[in-house]
């Protein structure tokens, strides 16, 4: 598939790696990488041998937010007759694989979002997180309002989205949006082995985790508890069950074969 605002590689045949690429712009996201960005993803979704994906940016940038040159002309009718951002931002929600955000540089407003929207951050040490949507007289749209209380308590989320400013990688990681902070030259190094780790594992059950975990953030405890205790019990009627525990007792390493 030919991109220009992504570049789309393999990484040792399983991790499906998406570079978003308009430096010019700290890779400010408009509608045409959005689109790309769906495209690639939901692709290496289809994959059967893609066990993991990765999203990056620059040194320098994730994302610097929504494209700001390209909304300044927006009106009402225009973003709520073409449901801006809801059309194209959020196909991300539809992908069952885990994707990982590995952030260096900038991750501003909606590129913030879009990290969120990944199932965990790995950030460089040089990574900056924000809000600054309240500079420009909106608030953030892709999600940021309600993902970002959920990752970092109300209080710091108030503080993020009402002052406008950065929160630097060490702030991030304490404050729980980020898993882990490496140095910004360990940054693919450190991402890539912890893709390669999940693909090792059975796509039945990454996929099951994955799953389990988001329903902690749509439902009540005891819904999501149900939920989580109907996917554990399916997972006894897979293959990679029996493998993976018999591969424990006979003390040799599990090979997988997602079924
Ligand atoms: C369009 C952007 C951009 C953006 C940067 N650029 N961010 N273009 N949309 N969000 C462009 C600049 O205009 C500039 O282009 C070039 O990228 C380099 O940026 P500089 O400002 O010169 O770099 P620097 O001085 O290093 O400052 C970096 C920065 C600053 C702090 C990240 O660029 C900045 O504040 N950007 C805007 C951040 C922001 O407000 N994000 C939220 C957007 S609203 P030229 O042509 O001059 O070289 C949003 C809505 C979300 O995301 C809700 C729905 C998704």
């Amino acid at each position: 598939m030919n991109h220009e605002l992504i570049h789309v590689r393999v990484e040792a045949e399983k991790v499906g790696v998406i570079t978003l690429n308009r430096p010019k712009q700290l890779n400010a996201l408009n509608d045409q990488l959005m689109n790309e960005l769906g495209a690639a993803l939901k692709a290496f979704d289809a994959d059967a041998t893609i066990g993991c994906m990765v999203i990056t940016g620059s040194e320098k940038a994730f994302a610097a937010g929504a494209d700001i040159a390209a909304m300044a002309g927006y009106s009402f009718a225009d973003v709520y007759r073409d449901d801006y951002i809801t059309r194209n931002w959020e196909q991300i929600r539809s992908i069952r694989k885990p994707v990982i955000a590995a952030v260096s540089g900038f991750a501003l407003g909606g590129g913030c979002e879009l990290a969120m929207m990944c199932d965990f951050i790995i950030a460089a040490d040089n990574a900056r997180f924000g809000q600054p949507e309240i500079k420009l007289g909106i608030i953030p749209g892709a999600g940021g309002t309600q993902r970002l209380p959920r990752a970092i308590s109300k209080a710091k989320a108030m503080d993020l989205a009402l002052t406008g400013r950065m929160m630097d990688a060490a702030e991030a990681e304490r404050a729980g949006l980020v898993s882990r902070v490496v140095a910004l030259d360990k940054l693919m190094e450190e991402t890539l082995a912890a893709a390669l780790m999940i693909c090792d594992y059975s796509q039945l059950a990454t996929m099951a985790a994955k799953e389990s975990i988001n329903r902690a953030f749509e439902g009540t405890l005891s819904d999501g508890i149900m939920f989580e205790r109907r996917m554990f019990h399916a997972l006894f009627a897979t293959a990679d069950q029996k493998e993976g525990m018999d591969a424990f007792v006979n003390k040799r390493k599990a090979k997988f074969k997602n079924a």
